[in-house]
């Protein structure tokens, strides 16, 4: 490896995202609808899986290629059986940070295991402090509370600063909005909101299911006064803006109304090893084979640099009420 890999574009890889299960024990409207992940669903067999040995090769590839953070994903990650091994293998990576993402409800059982095995921070999904209406978008019946103690239980076990998910969608759940500012203003945690997006074939999304995050912003500062904040890296995702009186910030995420393509620096490795450079991609670049073929470090790397270097993506900048019926791969495979 020779240091930082860009694509024709400029763009540096510098998050690897990594699917550690396709299973979750949620089925959010947006993202596994019943309809198509109901009991006849087939998941991946287990030995489809990477292993841990197997994404700790990959990491520690793409590390000496400049990835910076590494984002533990799913379906739901913390389904997977001892996750927290993995964690400790990557944790041994240096220069690294070690994140993950989850929908929370198993944290109170893991949070202090996940923190000691080396994981630095969380970020946990929650998309209304309404019961009925959480209920309604999980659609599996896990109650707000659930939430609630996993994101406490994560803020006691040291995993802040915790960020916060919450989909918009118009009319499902955007008039809880100003309670979810209102409820973590003042907490440490940072509630992001998400513009619902058209990942996958199966979610249904229409633009007009889209809460653009200029309204967003407008209708929490009506209440709470917010002023924009700078960056904290060039690239992230979240537009940051901060409370007027000091009680702390929240982000929006704009991926249907501002893309943020020009600055995307993020692959994604899926459940079965495949590379994905765009999360609206139609299909992935096996890694697996070269895994399982006896491939050298020196092989994976051409292979992870071919992908890269011949990288075009920017999806969000051409999206289309057309292009959002293509065929995509679904987020819970591929990770968020
Ligand atoms: P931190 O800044 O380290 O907290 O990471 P992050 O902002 O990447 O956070 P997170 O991984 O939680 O991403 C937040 C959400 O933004 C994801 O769950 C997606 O919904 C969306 N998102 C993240 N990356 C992309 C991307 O590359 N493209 C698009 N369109 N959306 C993305
Ligand atoms: N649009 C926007 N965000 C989504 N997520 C999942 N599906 C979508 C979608 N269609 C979010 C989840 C979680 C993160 C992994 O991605 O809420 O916070
Ligand atoms: Fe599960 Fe997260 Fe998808 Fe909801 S958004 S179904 S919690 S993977
Ligand atoms: Fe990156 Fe694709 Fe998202 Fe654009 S749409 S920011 S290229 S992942």
């Amino acid at each position: 490896a020779s240091g930082p890999l860009a694509d024709p574009r400029g763009r540096e890889v510098r998050d690897l995202r990594i699917s550690v299960t396709d299973r979750c024990n949620f089925r959010c409207t947006y993202c596994m609808p019943r309809s198509v992940f109901d009991k006849d669903y087939q998941f991946l067999p287990r030995d489809e899986l990477l292993s841990f040995e197997e994404i700790e090769r990959v990491a520690r590839v793409f590390a000496e290629r400049g990835v910076r953070k590494l984002r533990i994903t799913g379906g739901e990650p913390l389904l997977r059986k001892n996750v927290d091994q993995l964690i400790a293998k990557l944790a041994r990576i240096p220069d690294v940070e070690i994140t993950l993402t989850t929908n929370g409800v198993l944290l109170p059982r893991m949070a202090q295991r996940l923190k000691d095995a080396g994981l630095d921070r969380v970020t946990i999904s929650l998309d209304s402090l309404d019961d009925p209406t959480f209920r309604r978008m999980n659609d599996a019946d896990f109650p707000v509370a659930s939430v609630l103690e996993g994101i406490d239980a994560a803020a006691a076990a040291g995993l802040g600063p915790i960020k916060i998910n919450m989909v918009v969608k118009r009319g499902e759940n955007d008039d809880g909005v100003v309670d979810m500012a209102r409820h973590f203003r003042g907490s440490g945690h940072i509630v992001r909101f998400i513009e619902f997006m058209d990942v996958g074939s199966s979610n249904g999304w229409e633009m007009g299911a889209v809460v653009p995050s200029r309204e967003i912003v407008e209708r929490i500062s009506a209440e709470f006064p917010l002023e924009s904040a700078d960056p904290n890296y060039t690239g992230e995702v979240a537009e940051r803006w901060r409370y007027v009186d000091g009680a702390g910030e929240i982000g929006v995420i704009s991926s249907v109304t501002q893309a943020f393509c020009s600055t995307c620096t993020r692959i994604r490795l899926s459940t079965e090893g495949k590379l994905f450079t765009c999360l609206f991609a139609q299909s992935g670049h096996d890694l697996r084979a070269l895994l399982r073929g006896g491939a050298s470090d020196a092989d994976l790397d051409n292979a992870i640099a071919r992908v890269w270097m011949s990288r075009t993506d920017r999806y969000s900048e051409i999206r289309t009420a057309n292009t959002a019926k293509e065929r995509k791969i679904e987020m819970s495979y591929i990770g968020g």
